[in-house]
Formats: C-alpha cells, sequence, structure tokens
C-alpha cells in the first residue's frame, strides 16, 4: 500500500493507473477504522483492480467544534487494518489539500432529502459532507466508490450527487457489519462502557422484531412497541419507518418492501444510529 498525504501526488498516481486501463475504486472515511470501514475495501478489492481509501476528518459536517476535535484519530493502526487491502491511502495533510485557500461550500439541491431523519438532528451535516464527498470525487476520479449502508440516508444523498455531478461514478451500498450482539459497528462504540456496549445490541433486536412482525402491526403500533423495547435503555431520537427512495415517512405497509427503519438514539452520552430493509 503507498501512503500520500498530497493531493498532487495521488492525482499523478491515479493518472498512471487509469491510462493503463485500471478500473479504480474509492472507499473514503474519516479514520479510525473498524470492520465496517474494512468490510468496504475488501468489497471494492473484489470488484476493481486499484482500491483507494482516503482518511480525512472533514470539519464541515461537524454541527459541534467540540465533536470534531473529540473525533478519534488512529492513523498508524487505520494503515495495518487495511494494508493488505488497499492500493493507496490518502490522507490528507492539512484541511487545504482537500478545499483550497479557503472553504467555500457548494449547495447542492438533494430535493429536501437532506432535511430528512438526521438531517433535523444535524442541520448542514449532509451539504458539508457532500461537499467534501464531491471534492474527494474530484480528486480520485474513480469508477466505483463503496459507501456503507449503516449510513443509509448518506448513501442515497451521494447517490443522488452524482447525478447532479454529473459524473460517471457508481456508487455500491455496503452491507451493515454488526457485533456479535447485532450492535453496528461504528468508531463511536469505543466510547460506549462496556455496559452500554452490551444493552445497545436492543436497538438491532427492536429492528429486526420490525422487520418480522410487521404484517401483524399497523405502522404506528410496530413502531410504538419497538420504541418501547428500546426506551428505558437508550433516549430515542426517532425510530420511523420510511420510504427508502424519498426518505418520507410510512404510514401503512402499502410498498414495504420498498421501506426501511431509521433509529437515532443517545446512551452513555454517545449517539447511536442504526436502520434495516425489508
Ligand atoms: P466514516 O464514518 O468514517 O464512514 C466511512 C464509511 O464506512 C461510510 O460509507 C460508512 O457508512 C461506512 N461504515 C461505517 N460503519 C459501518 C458498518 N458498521 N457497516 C458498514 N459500513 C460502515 O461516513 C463518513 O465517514 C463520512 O461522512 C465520509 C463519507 C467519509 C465523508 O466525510
Amino acid at each position: 500500500m503507498k501512503f500520500t498525504d498530497n493531493t498532487q501526488e495521488l492525482k499523478s498516481f491515479l493518472k498512471t493507473e487509469r491510462n493503463n486501463g485500471k478500473i479504480i475504486g474509492f472507499v473514503p472515511t474519516m479514520g479510525a477504522l473498524h470492520m465496517g470501514h474494512s468490510s468496504l475495501i475488501k468489497k471494492a478489492r473484489a470488484q476493481c483492480d486499484i482500491v483507494v481509501c482516503s482518511i480525512f476528518v472533514n470539519p464541515t459536517q461537524f454541527n459541534q467544534a467540540k465533536d470534531l476535535e473529540k473525533y478519534p484519530r488512529t492513523l498508524e493502526a487505520d494503515k495495518a487494518l487495511i494494508e493488505e487491502f488497499c492500493d493507496y491511502l490518502y490522507s490528507p495533510a492539512s484541511v487545504k489539500e482537500v478545499y483550497g485557500e479557503e472553504i467555500v461550500l457548494k449547495e447542492f439541491d438533494f430535493v429536501g432529502l437532506e432535511n430528512e431523519l438526521e438531517g433535523e438532528f444535524r442541520p448542514g451535516h449532509f451539504q458539508g459532507m457532500a461537499n467534501v464527498v464531491s471534492l474527494l470525487f474530484e480528486i480520485v476520479e474513480p469508477n466505483k466508490a463503496y459507501f456503507g449502508l449503516k449510513d443509509y440516508q448518506q448513501f442515497t444523498i451521494v447517490t443522488k450527487l452524482v447525478e447532479l455531478m454529473n459524473v460517471e461514478i457508481e456508487i455500491v451500498g455496503c452491507d451493515i457489519i454488526r457485533e456479535n450482539n447485532g450492535l453496528a459497528r461504528s468508531s463511536r462504540n469505543e466510547l460506549l462502557t462496556e455496559n452500554g456496549r452490551e444493552v445497545s445490541s436492543v436497538i438491532s433486536y427492536a429492528l429486526n422484531y420490525i422487520k418480522l412482525y410487521h404484517s401483524s402491526f399497523s405502522v404506528t403500533e410496530i413502531t410504538d412497541i419497538a420504541k418501547s423495547m428500546i426506551e428505558g435503555i437508550l433516549e430515542v431520537e426517532y425510530l420511523e419507518v420510511r420510504d427508502a427512495k424519498t426518505l418520507k415517512e410510512v404510514k401503512d405497509w402499502n410498498n414495504v418492501n420498498g421501506n426501511f427503519v431509521s433509529f437515532a438514539g443517545m446512551i452513555d452520552g454517545v449517539r447511536l444510529i442504526d436502520n434495516i430493509r425489508f
């Protein structure tokens, strides 16, 4: 695996690969890598000639300065985890390497996708995320880019982003990787107490319960049951059935295969998200 913190150097490496007809797969991350991230890299490895991973803690997608400061930075461990599967690791030396001298944010028209679910709790988050992803796409010019379905709203917005950018990048959605007890893997799980980590398994239990038993209940009834399983253990921010394309709220089971259940909640001062597709 080649490492670079320099945008021009990465571009020139990739120009050579592209000129040699190589298919380039790209996995953007913010580091503190775990098995969720490495599953994306392995999928890219299986489908592409060249695998590029980026590690960049993007300041424009954080709502709170403290959150950005607190974000774990573990570059050496990250390198060790992925070096077997990745060809180029790009970890820009500064914000300027990505944004240029000054941060000027574009405003993408995501037809409201960015205001649903997480958008309500994290204003500006998805525009910041989309800005960095569009800049990284311009730098890497990948054929395929890999995103985890754990961040389902992000995946939907990035799919819309390539349409708006009018570029030919295939966005590949990758299954959620979970801990043995069902808790979706996340860098934030490290911030949980041992007990918090164990009892948070109730999230995937409740989501699976909805998937299994939805046909015996109305949408409201079953989401209320699932919420009552979780409340008392976590503070529920939302637990809702949504349309997988528009992300809008769903009130009946008329198109159940086109729906997903989305969850966000807090435990031990840590915010966790998860979802399940029907
Ligand atoms: P980050 O949180 O580091 O996640 C990088 C990628 O890993 C995302 O596509 C995310 O969905 C995926 N991922 C994380 N945990 C996962 C799990 N348990 N199973 C499957 N995939 C998982 O998402 C970001 O960074 C940033 O917003 C980024 C896209 C890099 C832009 O800054």
